[in-house]
């Protein structure tokens, strides 16, 4: 049983909950690296708490072992009792200090020991520290030390444990520890990165990231030492990072620093009032100049983690609601080393593809850079293949020309014969019947405002109406009986692919369209629907289509099977939790919608992928698939919203 549930997601990112001895921490989450001693703290963790709503802190348990008099308040009272609060507090083990001063004198023993001793909710193993520029070798042996420490340091402990995951600059070795490191620990903290941060070097930061990111294991919580500067927030919870901790608010502060989440103000020399945050609207930024060094250390402290505060809820806002790509992209425009690094991720959308989302509810275009986010990538890759898999052209229909219908113009038109409707978009080509599915569906770009109200070449259209007058609006509504055929066809192709489709009776199945805009809404046989088509423009079964696919294709299509102490309550229309998962089709996609059955094939109920199939045997914790339409009573058809006309 690990203490990490996931709750939310967008791609790797995710909203969780990490359960400790004083309480959960929800994720992702700013650890503020707070003084052992109180005297020397400008902000308590108290307040924290109570006024920025940051719930947990990580102090160092080096720096109070060290001290007499700290260590011996915290061998007595804890180290809550030493910080005066009772929320999560996380210790470090002092490999920091070892790498910043050449060394320190405690032993992994005494460091694991004292940990314990003072009561740390999340205690860490002494690590070695590894330098980005440490050669391989040393890299490989300070490797292998942390790991045997952490063998040791597990055998006595039952609390949470860290686990650090070092590697230096090199990809195989963060791989290596990450792997090891999941076998270990409750939390795997990438380590060794500070001075990338501190020098800007967000690329081999990213690459040390996403080097270690697929062999850490998804049920545990993934902690990343010393990022701290709130813009690289939705930069490292966009690689899967849970848990930051910094110090940055108080060092920055020092330097007489503001941080916001897009980079950093001096405040000397400030004549304007850049910020109205509660603090600075009792203490305006310009009058700073009258506040003695302390005072103003004390308030940029506070600024800054308020700053940091507010941008890690933004980051968890942008996972609730699927725009963490959006908000990376504002993000990283920050600096181009920022840039550098998002640039660097797309290029391995790999990386990305195993828990990248079906659909999302939007796509906005918010750099050229958002034109290679991995939904993009799976998409055209999709595309490719459905375009491949039509081995004879054939003649199509005419279609339905309304301009709110179309927001692009088919452009492939061989012999002046309509052989493939295929649009120019902003993400590639695409099949006309596939216009609607995500990420091209709700794509809102730069084209849809460059060109004057309607982004369709007027001349294109002009010009295929020339050709065939029948085409177009006029022509009533004789064009939809073999439209509604491609589409159907097209529609269950892109969910289950042609082996599965040739076995559906197509020819029983009718559409449903939005009035207004003619949009599949859903697809019908007999009246009753059996697949519901949202603003992905994709097709969802309800459980009526369940059936349908089970008894027409039986073993082909994509399921989940759940463990029979489960099935009953699934049936019932409970969500499944992780731990009942049998068997998970290894073509599922997170936010698919799929048969749930039992052991036997028996029908159980339709739900809501939350985890790809390979995270689903490896999750303790949590919910896998929230049910959409069960077995015990009909589902209704959900009336979908209508989408906002572009173009009134
Ligand atoms: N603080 C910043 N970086 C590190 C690291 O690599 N290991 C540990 N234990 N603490 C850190
Ligand atoms: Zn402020």
């Amino acid at each position: 049983m690990t203490d990490f549930e996931l709750l939310e997601r967008d791609g790797l990112a995710r909203r969780g909950r990490l359960s400790t001895p004083h309480g959960p921490i929800e994720t992702p989450a700013l650890l503020p690296v707070v003084h052992p001693d109180p005297a020397r703290q400008a902000a308590s963790p108290r307040w924290m708490r109570e006024t920025l709503g940051l719930g947990a802190v990580i102090t160092s348990a080096y720096i109070t072992w060290r001290s007499p008099p700290l260590s011996a308040v915290a061998r007595e009272r804890g180290i809550h009792g030493l910080l005066d609060f009772d929320g999560p507090i996380m210790t470090d083990s002092g490999a920091f200090q070892q790498h910043a001063y050449g060394s320190v004198e405690i032993t992994p023993e005494e460091s694991l020991g004292f940990q314990e001793a003072i009561g740390s909710d999340i205690a860490t193993v002494l690590d070695v520290f590894t330098e980005p520029e440490a050669p391989r070798d040393h890299a490989a042996e300070g490797l292998e030390i942390t790991l045997e420490r952490a063998r040791r340091a597990r055998a006595g402990r039952s609390g949470l444990l860290a686990v650090p995951v070092q590697g230096g600059a090199y990809p195989d070795l963060r791989a290596r520890s990450a792997e090891a490191a999941s076998q270990i620990g409750d939390v795997l903290a990438v380590g060794g990165v500070v001075p990338l941060l501190e020098q800007y070097r967000f690329v081999e930061l990213v690459r040390a990231v996403a080097a270690a990111r697929p062999h850490l294991a998804p049920d545990r919580a993934v902690h990343l030492f010393g990022a701290g500067h709130p813009m690289t927030f939705a930069l490292g919870a966009l690689l899967g990072v849970d848990l930051f901790d910094s110090s940055a608010y108080i060092k920055f502060a020092r330097r007489g620093a503001l941080l916001v989440p897009d980079g950093t103000v001096p405040v000397r020399g400030l004549r304007e009032r850049i910020c109205e945050c509660a603090l600075c609207r009792e203490r305006p930024l310009t009058e700073l100049g009258e506040l003695s060094a302390g005072d103003r250390e004390v308030h940029l402290a506070r600024h800054n983690l308020l700053a940091s505060a507010e941008e890690m809820a933004r980051v968890r806002q942008a996972i609730r609601e699927g725009t963490l790509w959006e908000l990376v992209e504002r993000r990283t425009t920050a600096h181009p080393a920022l840039r550098a690094a998002l640039r660097s991720l797309t290029s391995q959308p790999e990386l990305f593809l195993p828990t990248e989302p079906d659909r999302r509810r939007a796509f906005r275009e918010v750099t050229a850079e958002s034109r290679r986010r991995p939904s993009v990538v799976a998409f055209q890759r999709r595309v490719e293949a459905y375009r491949a898999r039509r081995v004879a052209p054939r003649r199509l229909p005419a279609v339905p020309l309304r301009p709110e219908y179309l927001r692009w113009i088919p452009r492939e038109d061989r012999d002046g014969q309509p052989l493939e409707w295929v649009s120019a978009t902003p993400l590639g080509d695409v099949p006309l019947e596939l216009l609607e599915t995500y990420p091209v569906g709700p794509f809102l770009g730069l084209a849809e405002f460059e060109s004057p109200r309607r982004p369709c070449p007027v001349a294109a259209l002009r010009s295929l109406l020339d050709a065939d007058p029948t085409l177009g609006t006029d022509r009533g509504d004789r064009w939809q009986p073999d439209w509604d055929r491609v589409q159907i066809q097209a529609l269950l192709e892109w969910r289950y692919g042609p082996e599965i489709v040739r076995r559906l009776e197509i020819a029983r199945l009718k559409v449903g369209r939005s009035r207004r805009t003619l949009r599949v809404r859903w697809i019908e046989a007999d009246g009753r629907p059996l697949w519901v088509v949202g603003n992905d423009g994709q097709a969802h079964p309800t459980f009526e289509g369940a059936v349908q696919l089970l008894s027409s294709a039986p073993g082909l299509v994509p399921r989940v099977t759940v463990h029979p102490e489960a099935a009953e309550f699934v049936a019932a229309g409970r969500s499944l939790f992780s731990k009942f998962v049998v068997r998970a089709d290894p073509a599922l996609r997170v936010e698919m919608t799929a048969p749930l059955v039992d052991p036997s094939d028996r029908l159980l109920a339709v739900g809501r992928l939350l985890l790809a199939p390979t995270e689903m045997g490896r999750m303790s914790r949590g919910v896998a698939v929230r049910v959409t339409g069960h077995a015990r009573s009909p589902p209704e058809l959900e009336p979908e919203p209508e989408p906002v006309a572009l173009d009134g």
